[in-house]
């Protein structure tokens, strides 16, 4: 069957740069699946869905067309019902909205299959929370990636001032510490490593080194 390599790990650890780099390199598919989250999200919201209504969120799923356009840069654009949402679905406040619908049975069963239908030759990296877990428990290669909490808000901070909004690091650190609570204490598919994958502390390398580490492990 076609080939994956999963990369998960918690918000702002590097999945995206690592899986792009991957995705680029092997000329592969790029499955971001935390966005699938936030669009639904940022959908239920436009719908005047309450979000704790997980059902009523679930059932958005379906009928919501997607489509991610561009290469494997993080300037494609992200096409819902015809409308680019691209700057809406990367904003900070959507990544909490994102963690609270992520948390529902409903809401990841009504995504499973549209996250396994990215599996098309020649191969795909699966960038998420559980994407060697649950969605890819057969994944050739699975990475996890881990770093500090400050070291993580720290590196979206810069992220966020390339994409020219601001934020006050101490309040990204809170964001970011609780949100990665909710995503390890839920009771369906917990942020945490498959039994099988390899551990990667990126809190004192940076983007190069990750990637060498990544390119061994891939050679082998
Ligand atoms: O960019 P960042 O890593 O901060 O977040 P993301 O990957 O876009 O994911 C946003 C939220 O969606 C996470 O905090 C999770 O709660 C949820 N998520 C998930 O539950 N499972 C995934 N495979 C991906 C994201």
């Amino acid at each position: 069957s076609v080939p994956v390599i999963t990369v998960d790990g918690p918000s702002g650890v590097g999945k995206g740069t690592v899986s792009r780099g991957l995705a680029a390199r092997l000329g592969w598919q790029r499955l971001d699946s935390g966005a699938l989250y936030r669009i639904l999200a940022l959908a239920a919201v436009d719908a005047g869905i309450t979000l704790s209504d997980t059902d009523a969120v679930a059932a958005l799923a379906g009928g919501l067309d997607i489509r991610f356009t561009g290469d494997h840069e993080d300037n494609e654009a992200i096409w819902v019902n015809g409308r680019d949402i691209k700057s809406a679905v990367r904003a900070e406040a959507t990544g909490g909205l994102a963690s609270q619908i992520a948390a529902a049975p409903a809401v990841r069963a009504a995504l499973l299959q549209r996250q396994k239908d990215f599996r098309v030759a020649p191969g795909l990296i699966g960038d998420g929370r559980d994407m060697g877990t649950v969605v890819f428990p057969d994944a050739a290669l699975k990475l996890f990636l881990t770093a500090s909490a400050e070291e993580r808000a720290r590196r979206r901070l810069l992220q966020l001032r390339a994409a020219g909004q601001d934020a006050i690091l101490a309040d990204l650190c809170t964001e970011i510490s609780t949100r990665d609570e909710r995503d390890r204490t839920r009771t369906v598919a917990p942020l945490v490593p498959a039994s099988d994958a390899i551990l990667i502390d990126t809190t004192h390398l940076n983007p190069t080194q990750v990637a060498e580490r990544v390119e061994g492990l891939v050679k082998d």
